[in-house]
């Protein structure tokens, strides 16, 4: 029987607490060399891009494959979203599909479980720090929500181009978190925070870098394609670079590839990949006062694990249909 999740049913599972502790795990993994995660395979059909990204945790046997597409023209002509997404779970033992679910959601919550991962072994460590979100949509609230699972917060500060979609953010979210989230109304009052999350739609810098305090954290999670970046090169040239995965940073992040084109870095900039920090083969932060940045251009083992997690919460808990393929 294959178990088919809408996804209603994956929003009642899944929560980001649990996503943060899978998605460390499968870093781990990548690590220490059990996890297999082939480059994604990108097919362009005439009208849009179908991505297939798939990955093996052994330790965690989860095994699986997200397919995600990008058609810009589905509101039009078909009443569907640009983007579309769906998870194929397997048994790694018989190969057999166990699970097809609903992507959506899993997305925004791995790749905020990413970033909360990332904070949790490499901002600083006191209480009472300030988070700032550039950007406000469904990716920005699941950056909050996982920053603020790893560390207390004293406030937020957020800030996007859209004045609707600031609002709408702290209509959705100001229920669920105990500090105040506050919409500022330029880039530069954002560079108060102490921990930074960008997760925006933007192709071009979004704040000035030399601005940035020293200590601060950064997520940067928006751009992911060589010729987009978030981040400019003031920025990247003064903080400690980790990203999820060295060949996607150097293959589809803007962030590093622009500086490293311009000349402004070479590749040993690139200091670390998150599981190499998270298993203490290489520092994380050395000091209080040097500035770190996470580059997440999001990874298949994200997906896989987030599947088997909500699969297994959904098997638990009696959720989704049951088919017989
Ligand atoms: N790293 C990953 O694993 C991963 C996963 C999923 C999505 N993403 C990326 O995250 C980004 C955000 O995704 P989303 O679904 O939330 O998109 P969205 O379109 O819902 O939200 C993006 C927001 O950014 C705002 N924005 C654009 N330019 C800005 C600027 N200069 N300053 C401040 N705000 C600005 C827009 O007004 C919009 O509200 C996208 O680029 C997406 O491709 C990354």
């Amino acid at each position: 029987m294959t178990l088919i999740l809408n996804r209603n049913d994956v929003m009642s599972v899944l929560k980001m607490k649990d996503c943060i502790d899978v998605v460390e795990k499968a870093f781990t993994e990548l690590a220490n060399g059990t996890a297999v995660l082939p480059l994604r395979t990108n097919i362009t059909p005439p009208d849009g891009l179908s991505l297939y990204m798939p990955a093996y945790l052994k330790e965690m046997k989860a095994l699986a494959c997200k397919i995600v597409t990008v058609y810009k023209n589905n509101p039009k002509n078909y009443n569907l979203p640009v983007v579309i997404g769906k998870v194929m779970l397997q048994d790694p033992d018989t190969g057999d599909v166990i699970c097809i679910m609903d992507g959506g959601y899993l997305t925004a919550v791995r790749t905020g479980a990413a970033s909360g991962v990332a904070t949790k072994y490499i901002a600083r460590e006191s209480d009472g720090q300030i988070a700032g979100i550039f950007g406000t949509g469904v990716q920005a609230q699941m950056q909050l929500l996982a920053v603020a699972e790893v560390r207390k917060l004293s406030k937020a500060l957020i800030y996007d181009i859209s004045n609707e979609a600031a609002l709408k953010f702290i209509n959705d979210l100001q229920g669920k978190v105990d500090f105040e989230i506050i919409k500022v109304l330029s880039p530069d009052e954002v560079l108060e925070a102490d921990i930074i999350c960008t997760a925006t739609s933007s192709p071009t810098p979004i704040f000035n870098g030399q601005k940035v305090k020293k200590g601060t954290h950064i997520n940067g999670i928006g751009s992911h394609t060589p010729n987009a970046r978030e981040l400019d090169s003031d920025i990247i040239l003064r903080s400690k670079f980790i990203g999820d995965s060295k060949e996607g940073c150097f293959s589809e992040a803007g962030d590093i590839m622009i500086p490293l084109k311009e000349g402004i870095i070479d590749e040993s900039h690139f200091f670390a990949e998150l599981g190499e920090v998270i298993t203490g083969k290489k520092e994380g932060r050395a000091n209080d006062t040097e500035i770190t940045i996470f580059k997440s251009n999001g990874l298949a083992i994200q997906d896989t694990a987030s599947a088997k997690l909500i699969y297994d919460r959904a098997v638990e808990a009696g959720v989704g249909t049951e088919v017989k393929i």
